[in-house]
C-alpha cells in the first residue's frame, strides 16, 4: 500500500526517512547545466573528480565505482561476480533478506543465518557457520534499515579476514557517510552504497568500494554482471576514466559539489554529527517511548523506536507533515508498522533540525 501523505508541488516537506533524505538547494541547481558528451574530455574531468574524491573521502586505496543505478544493483552484481556457487547470508530485517532473495533469484545455493527483526548479526554466528562450510562469499548489511540496527562489522571483519577465500559483500546503503568505518582495515571486499541516504543527493547513482582480491574474482568469473560488473566498470574507469555505458551526467555534476562538501566536512566529522544526532534521538525515545531494536546495536542514521504509547503512528505522520512540513516513517511492512516508527537523522540534518521534529511530534501528540 502507498503512503496515505501527499507531496504537493513547490513545497519543501522535510524528510526524515531513512531515504532519501534533505538535499542542499544548491546541489539540486547544481544540476542545471548543459549536456556534454559522455565521452569527451569534459565528461573524463567530472568523472575522474568524483571518483578520485570518493576515495579520499572515504580514506580508500580500493577501486571505486560510481554507476547510474540504484543501490540494489550492486546488490546484484557483486553476488554474479564474486559467488560461483555457495554464498552465506546473514538476514536480520527485509533489507538483508533481500540480498538473500537476490542471490537465489541468481540460481545461487543461499544458506540463511537468520535473526529476528530487531537483533544484530554476531561475529561468533559467522565465524561458526564459515568453520562448517566452504563459502565464496558471506554477505551482510551494515545497517539494517527496517529495523534500526547497525551490524558489528568491525568485528565481523576481524573474523572474516581468518576467511581469506570466502568474500566480504557488505550493503552498507543507509550507513555510508554518515557513520564511519575504516573500509580497507576490517577485511571488507566489497562494500556499497546509494547516494539518496547519508550523502545527501538525489536519487540516481550507487557507490561501490572493490578490494583488489574482489576485482579479481570479478575478472576472472566465468559469468557476471555487465552493467554493474565490479572488473568491467573498473577496467573501463582505468582505461578511459569513463563509464562502459552513457551515466546519469547532471546527477554526477551535482554528485561533484556534494562530494566538495563533504570532504570539506570531512568523513570522521561527518560521522560525529549523525552520532550527536542519534544519541539526541534515542534520549527523546527513552524519556518518552523506546528503542526498539537491540541495545547496544544502535544505527547511527536511522533510528527505530518502539510505539509504547500505543499512538496511531500513520495519523500522527500526516498531521505532522501537514502542520510542520516534516516527514519521518512509519515502521517497516507488516511486521513493524504501526508497532514502530522511524526518524532518519542523515545526510543534511543537524541537531537543531531533529530536535524541530521532535519538538512537533510532542505538539501532534500532544505528550
Ligand atoms: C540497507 C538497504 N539496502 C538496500 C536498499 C535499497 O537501495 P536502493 O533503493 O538504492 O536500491 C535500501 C533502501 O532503503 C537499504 O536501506
Amino acid at each position: 500500500m502507498p503512503s496515505q501523505v501527499v507531496y504537493v508541488k513547490d513545497k519543501h516537506t522535510k524528510l526524515f526517512i531513512p531515504g532519501p533524505t534533505e538535499v542542499k538547494k544548491e546541489i539540486i541547481e547544481a544540476m542545471n547545466e548543459w549536456m556534454f558528451g559522455h565521452r569527451s574530455s569534459t565528461m573524463t574531468d567530472l568523472f575522474t573528480t568524483i571518483t578520485e574524491d570518493t576515495k579520499k573521502f572515504l580514506g580508500t586505496d580500493h577501486h571505486v565505482i560510481i554507476l547510474s543505478a540504484s543501490g540494489t544493483a550492486f546488490m546484484e552484481s557483486s553476488v554474479m561476480d564474486c559467488v560461483d556457487k555457495n554464498v552465506l547470508c546473514s538476514t536480520c530485517g527485509s533489507f538483508s533478506n533481500r540480498m538473500a532473495d537476490i542471490a537465489e533469484r541468481l540460481g545461487k545455493n543461499v544458506d540463511r543465518l537468520d535473526y529476528e527483526w530487531g537483533t544484530a548479526v554476531k561475529p561468533e554466528d559467522v565465524r561458526e557457520a564459515l568453520e562448517k562450510k566452504e563459502y565464496d562469499a558471506f554477505t551482510c548489511v551494515m545497517n539494517e534499515t527496517s529495523t534500526g540496527i547497525r551490524n558489528p562489522l568491525e568485528e565481523i571483519g576481524e573474523v572474516m579476514k581468518d576467511f581469506p577465500d570466502t568474500m566480504f559483500l557488505v550493503d552498507a546503503i543507509s550507513a555510508l557517510g554518515g557513520d564511519y568505518i575504516d573500509i580497507d582495515a576490517h577485511g571488507i571486499d566489497v562494500i556499497y552504497t546509494s547516494v539518496q541516504k547519508a550523502f545527501a543527493m538525489p536519487p540516481g547513482l550507487a557507490v561501490c568500494v572493490v578490494n583488489e582480491e574482489a576485482y579479481q574474482r570479478s575478472k576472472n568469473a566465468s559469468s557476471g554482471s555487465f552493467y554493474a560488473g565490479l572488473a568491467k566498470n573498473i577496467d573501463y574507469y582505468k582505461k578511459k576514466g569513463q563509464t562502459p555505458s552513457t551515466p546519469a551526467i547532471s546527477l554526477m555534476i551535482a554528485y561533484r559539489a556534494q562530494m566538495k562538501r563533504m570532504l570539506e566536512e570531512g568523513h570522521k566529522a561527518r560521522s560525529q554529527r549523525h552520532l550527536d544526532m542519534a544519541e539526541y534521538t534515542r534520549g527523546w525515545a527513552k524519556k518518552h517511548f523506546d528503542m526498539f531494536p537491540e541495545e547496544g546495536y544502535w544505527s547511527q542514521t536511522v533510528s527505530t523506536i518502539a510505539n509504547t504509547r500505543d499512538l496511531k503512528i500513520e495519523e500522527l505522520r500526516q498531521e505532522v507533515n501537514k502542520k510542520y512540513d516534516m516527514l519521518f516513517s512509519n515502521g517497516y511492512g507488516k511486521q513493524l508498522k504501526e508497532k514502530t516508527f522511524r526518524i532518519g537523522h542523515m545526510g543534511e540534518h543537524t541537531l537543531e533540525s531533529v530536535k524541530a521534529l521532535t519538538d512537533a511530534i510532542e505538539d501532534v501528540a500532544g505528550m
